[in-house]
């Protein structure tokens, strides 16, 4: 008997688990597949691995702006991909340690509840039945296929097979313009891929603000990636995309190959949910610390649908575990950050301006261009960005924070610090940033909206 099963081992699960076993709980973890989940294994660690290697290339063939002279940069995929591997592989083996140092009991195989308290494990060599007094969920997400003809195609990328490509094709065409389709539009139209996104809205980046939204359009855009908004799609065939655009023409777009990039949806089928009376929707339905509707059984991360971050199931893990434990802890979704890892980044942290707007909430705002640092002009000679905040009205107390502008995914912690700790923009004007550095931009956005 365990005081706790987790059921998945990525970024919520294993921390989690970890962070119960610092507790001094005594703790399961079960893994079908490797540790690490979705992202360490397939999702953001591969994907900033290509990621990197494209800031590369593009700072070889930009060099000369710089008075650095290289010939035409190229890419070895299978270096890249080996070296991926090996990223992976540490981070993989590093998570093995951090459970031994836990003393979590890593079980391989497939778990599947069949009681409020029991977990049955289809391991290798058969089922072996493990109880505990709570349960948790933390079984991540899948490639979403929405039913577009040829879609299901196996020669079909998704964000799955795309990182062991053997070779990078001349074209592709990406359904999908949300954070991982964006991700791989940069990456390939960085090493030399010609780009093309169809996006079903009539905006990218799912769910970022207006501004972040229209001005990296208009950067991925200049980078030479053609956008196709408001476009639904129709076809995916051996040749390319069929489409019919916003203006309601059909067209086609010839690629090499095809991306679905369309999103993800909880992976919570088949656990014995549904037969215990665990109310699931979309995902698990959770309130904000985890619990399910049934007593004993907890749901976090990707499964439950609410913010797919791994860092957001990571902290979700742990104020479930806190919870359980007894730890006064609570979920600030307001206070986590988001980031698309664009050429250039986007990131951002609490609610963007038309939320506000649409919740009725009082505001002022401050928004700079990135220029007013002087790091970002020496960094950036091609490129652009602004910081924007977003202030509650009465009191200066900062809501939103939303930044355009390479490397602005190392600096928007501070401004969640600031949310999280609900400091006023009077208040930051006590954090001193370094100087010089890129995050100066936030600080003098703040400066623009702080009271004197
Ligand atoms: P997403 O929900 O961010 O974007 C999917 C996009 O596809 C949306 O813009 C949607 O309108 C569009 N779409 C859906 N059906 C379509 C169709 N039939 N035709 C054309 N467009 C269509 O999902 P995405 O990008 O697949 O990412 C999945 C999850 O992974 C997200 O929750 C995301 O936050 C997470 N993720 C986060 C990353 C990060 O934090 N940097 C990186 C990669 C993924």
């Amino acid at each position: 008997m365990f005081d706790l099963i987790v059921v998945g081992g990525g970024p919520g699960g294993y921390e989690a688990a970890a962070h119960a076993g610092k507790l001094g709980m005594s703790v399961a973890l079960v893994e079908k597949k490797r540790l690490g989940g979705t992202c360490l294994n397939v999702g953001c660690i591969p994907a900033k691995t290509f990621l990197h290697t494209a800031k590369l290339v593009r700072d070889a063939r930009e060099g000369a702006a710089y008075g650095v002279q290289v010939g035409t940069p190229t890419v070895d995929q299978p270096t890249l991909v080996a070296r991926k591997n090996r990223i992976v592989d540490t981070l993989v083996n590093g998570v093995g340690q951090l459970m031994d140092a836990n003393k979590v009991q890593v079980v391989q195989g497939e778990g599947r509840l069949v009681a409020r308290d029991t977990v049955e494990v289809r391991t290798g060599e058969g089922t072996e039945r493990l109880q505990a007094a709570n349960v948790m969920i933390a079984t991540g997400s899948k490639v979403a296929k929405p039913p577009i003809p040829g879609l299901d195609s196996p020669a079909v990328l998704d964000s799955d097979s795309v990182f062991d490509l053997p070779e990078l094709p001349a074209s592709v065409a990406i359904i999908g313009g949300g954070v991982i389709g964006l991700e791989f539009a940069s990456f390939f139209n960085d090493v030399g891929v010609q780009v093309t996104v169809l996006e079903m809205l009539p905006s990218i980046g799912a769910g970022a603000d207006d501004d972040v939204s229209r001005r990296l359009l208009k950067a991925l855009q200049s980078a030479g990636i053609t956008f196709h908004l408001s476009a639904k799609v129709t076809e995916v065939g051996p040749d390319g995309v069929r489409f019919t655009d916003a203006k309601g023409t059909e067209q086609v777009v010839v690629a090499e190959r095809v991306m679905n990039a369309a999103g993800r949806v909880p992976a919570v089928a088949g656990l014995g949910l549904e037969e215990l009376g665990v109310e699931v929707r979309r995902g698990v339905v959770t309130t904000p610390e985890g619990r399910t509707n049934v007593p004993g059984i907890w749901a976090i991360g990707d499964a439950n649908g609410r913010m797919m971050l791994a860092h957001v199931a990571t902290r979700e893990g742990i104020v479930a575990v806190n919870t359980i434990a007894g730890r006064p802890d609570r979920m600030r979704y307001d206070a986590m950050p988001g980031v698309i890892y664009t050429s250039p980044e986007a990131s951002w942290v609490g609610p963007t301006e038309a939320q506000l707007k649409q919740a009725g909430v009082a505001y002022r705002k401050a928004q700079v261009p990135a220029g007013v640092s002087g790091r970002f002009l020496i960094e950036n000679e091609h490129g652009s960005g602004f910081a924007k905040v977003l202030v509650d009205a009465r009191y200066g107390r900062l809501l939103g924070a939303h930044v355009l502008g390479d490397v602005s995914s190392e600096f928007i912690v501070a401004a969640a610090a600031m949310i999280e700790t609900e400091l006023t923009a009077e208040a930051a004007m006590e954090v001193v940033f370094p100087h010089p550095t890129v995050s100066e931009v936030l600080r003098e956005a703040l400066v623009r909206v702080a009271h004197v």
